[in-house]
């Protein structure tokens, strides 16, 4: 059988993390995806640097782009970051020459997804994202397949791995912001630019790839409302505390329906909020997400797993490729991109007041 050859695209936590799966799971992911997984060329900035893996058997190149053009891969994987930049020319290209594209960058799949997908779905090619939401659980898969036959009323959990491990680590330890965040920073949890996790940025990406999955609507991140927990200070833990909460970074969102009163709407916060004690999302410690949706016939889904680092964002890039190796070249979004349901904005908190 012909092995799929792939491109890595960014050799840092992640795509550092994909050689090792690669590496040390090679015969059971062949045996699963019914072919061999083969990487071809790899690409970083720096090539000098030690990334702790072997990268012996690999071509370096330079232009990552080039990759994009090469006749010996069939997917690129995109493990750079950034909404745009070179991120963002690396996917189109890659897509517009006909390779499929997996990637676990969320601001680039908030920001573009509907064009790459659109590109992606004209092309016939696959555009996989597991990576880019809560790390390695499989949401995506949870919500585009596993609930597909579900009309999904809400959504909501923790999608932030650093967020939740600072505000978690300074409950049980009384740890200054500052160094809780170094710490989450060196164990490869946070964002290039820590502001996206801390001010609820990330969260905000994630949450909108999510709503538009759940809810079969147009992904729209320029309408989350986001805020984030630099605010919060050790007191303010102690005092949900002696209230008997602690606090949480959520993400939520919500479709009202429309009707006579006017058209369904889209609501999407994230905002820290007063976990109470015995709920099960005050229970997630640590770089642990939980996603909470509910359907009308499922009932209450809730995924739950390690957020963010190496190994699992590593497993959920090499599940993606598996798809595409076994031939799911299905659309990436619940439904194509041109049926996707185009809501309103909702103004914020007009759900959560009622
Ligand atoms: P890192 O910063 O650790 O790695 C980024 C890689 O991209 C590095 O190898 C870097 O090269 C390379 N790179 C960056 N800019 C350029 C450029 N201009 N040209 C060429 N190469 C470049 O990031 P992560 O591995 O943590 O994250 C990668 C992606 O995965 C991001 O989209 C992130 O949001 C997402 N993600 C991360 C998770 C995590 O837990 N870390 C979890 C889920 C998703 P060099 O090493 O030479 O500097
Ligand atoms: N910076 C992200 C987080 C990585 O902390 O959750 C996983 O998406």
């Amino acid at each position: 059988t012909e092995p799929l050859r792939i491109a890595l695209a960014g050799l840092g936590t992640v795509g550092a993390g994909v050689i090792r799966l690669i590496q040390t799971n090679g015969e059971l992911v062949t045996r699963r995806a019914g072919r061999p997984i083969i990487i071809t060329a790899v690409s970083a900035r720096d090539r000098a640097k030690d990334r702790k893996v072997d990268l012996a058997p690999y071509e370096w190149q330079d232009d990552m782009t080039a990759m994009a053009h090469r006749d010996d891969v069939d997917v690129v994987v995109e493990l750079v970051g950034g909404s745009d930049g070179p991120a963002l020319t690396l996917a189109r290209a890659a897509i517009a020459s006909g390779k499929a594209l997996v990637t676990a960058n969320k601001a680039m799949i908030a920001h573009h997804g509907l064009e790459l997908a659109g590109m992606a779905e004209q092309g016939g090619v696959a555009l996989k994202f597991e990576a880019a939401v809560a790390g390695g659980i499989p949401v995506v898969k949870g919500l585009r397949e596993g609930a597909a036959a579900n009309a999904i009323e809400r959504l909501y959990g923790i999608l932030n791995g650093t967020c939740n491990y600072i505000l978690s680590t300074m409950e049980d330890t009384g740890a200054d912001f500052a160094d809780v965040l170094k710490e989450a920073q060196a164990m490869g949890f946070a964002e290039a630019d820590p502001t996206f996790d801390i001010d609820g940025i990330d969260a905000g990406h994630k949450l909108a790839i999510m709503a538009s999955l759940a809810f079969g609507t147009v992904l729209d991140f320029q309408n989350v409302e986001a805020t984030g927990i630099r605010r919060i200070l050790a007191a303010d833990i102690e005092q949900a505390e002696s209230l008997g909460y602690v606090i949480r970074l959520l993400g939520m969102a919500s479709v009202e329906p429309g009707g006579s009163d006017g058209p369904a709407r889209l609501f999407q916060r994230v905002h820290p909020y007063l976990v109470p004690r015995d709920h099960p999302l005050a229970h997630v410690d640590g770089a642990t997400n939980a996603v909470v949706a509910e359907g009308d016939f499922s009932g209450r889904l809730l995924f739950q797993g390690a957020g963010a680092g190496d190994g699992p964002t590593a497993s959920a890039v090499v599940a993606d490729l598996i798809d595409i190796a076994r031939g799911d070249t299905g659309a990436p979004f619940s439904i194509p991109v041109d049926l996707l349901d185009a809501v309103q904005p909702a103004q914020t908190g007009h759900r959560i007041g009622k």
